[in-house]
């Protein structure tokens, strides 16, 4: 470990915000996910995410060191013991060029206030739920699919993630596959629920079985033609949107125009957005 992280490391032992990592897993050389303790006051709802970071570098002239924190969506559901997380690999952003070094043992900060507004109170009911991802903007996405509220309102749970290549799809497939075989949910919510979820991952600059934007593939219809459901519609549909900035501002253009209406934890409506997170 280069000095600089281990100075790091060292500085978040004692923190009161200090939680233990526990796993950690490289998908590419962008992306990897992490668990970390769960602090025993932490209630969340399924869609949050909580500011997480490392101590910052010492100041050159005081010695100060400051921590270096950023919102993340906690990915795991909200009865689990652990958290976890979905994050990129910026080789010289401030925190990630620094968090992907983390290792079983090692602590990070976390502060326990969890906000957000991709949460289900901030939705009517309806038939459907429309969960749209690029990127690591399938994090949220994780905790909700896990989430059996999400069974329990809707008949019909899609899933849509763009990404660059295909290694960048890996975290959410075997997602959804270990969700498929999860026993508690069956449990929970019927046999039947896996037939619930409908997935469907595209790249757009490596070749896969469905290549293209979500936005294009819808716009063209041939995502509704693959899903075999019609466009969405403020009658039947709720949908929640994560991914950078640009998917997230056209997508919310093409909900407006299928006649939704943007919802708050305060106002429920028909879709809600965040932004992923970008170190
Ligand atoms: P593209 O490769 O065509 O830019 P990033 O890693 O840059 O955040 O992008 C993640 C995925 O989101 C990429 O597949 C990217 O496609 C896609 N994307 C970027 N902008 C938009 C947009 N405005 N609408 C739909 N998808 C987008």
């Amino acid at each position: 470990t280069p000095v600089t992280e281990a100075a790091a490391l060292k500085a978040t032992r004692d923190l009161p915000d200090a939680q233990t990592v526990k796993e950690v897993r490289h998908y590419t050389d962008r992306l990897f996910s992490f668990k970390v303790t769960r602090p025993q006051s932490l209630r969340f709802r399924s869609g949050e995410f909580v500011m997480i970071g490392l101590m910052g570098d010492p100041d050159p002239k005081t010695g100060n060191q400051k921590p270096l924190l950023r919102a993340y969506s906690i990915a795991s559901p909200a009865w689990d013991e652990e958290l976890e997380f979905y994050s990129i690999k910026v080789p010289d952003g401030p925190l990630t060029s620094r968090l992907q070094h983390i290792q079983p043992g090692d602590q990070i900060i976390l502060r326990p206030k969890p906000v957000g507004t991709l949460v289900h109170d901030a939705l009517l009911p309806g038939k459907r739920i429309w969960f749209f991802a690029t990127g690591t903007g399938f994090a949220p996405f994780a905790s909700l699919l896990r989430d059996p509220q999400t069974y329990e309102d809707y008949d019909q749970v899609f899933i849509t993630h763009t990404c660059r290549e295909v290694g960048e799809l890996t975290y959410g497939a075997e997602l959804i596959e270990s969700i498929r075989n999860d026993e508690l949910l069956a449990e929970l919510i019927g046999e039947g629920f896996a037939d619930k979820i409908h997935y469907y991952p595209t790249t757009t600059r490596e070749e896969s079985p469905k290549m293209g934007r979500i936005t294009d593939l819808m716009r063209s219809g041939e995502a509704f033609e693959d899903l075999g459901v019609p466009p969405l519609a403020p009658e039947t549909d709720r949908a929640m949107i994560c991914g950078n900035l640009a998917f997230n501002l056209e997508l919310k253009e093409m909900l407006e125009e299928y006649g939704l209406e943007e919802g708050a934890n305060s106002k429920p409506a028909h879709y809600v957005v965040e932004k992923a997170f970008l170190d």
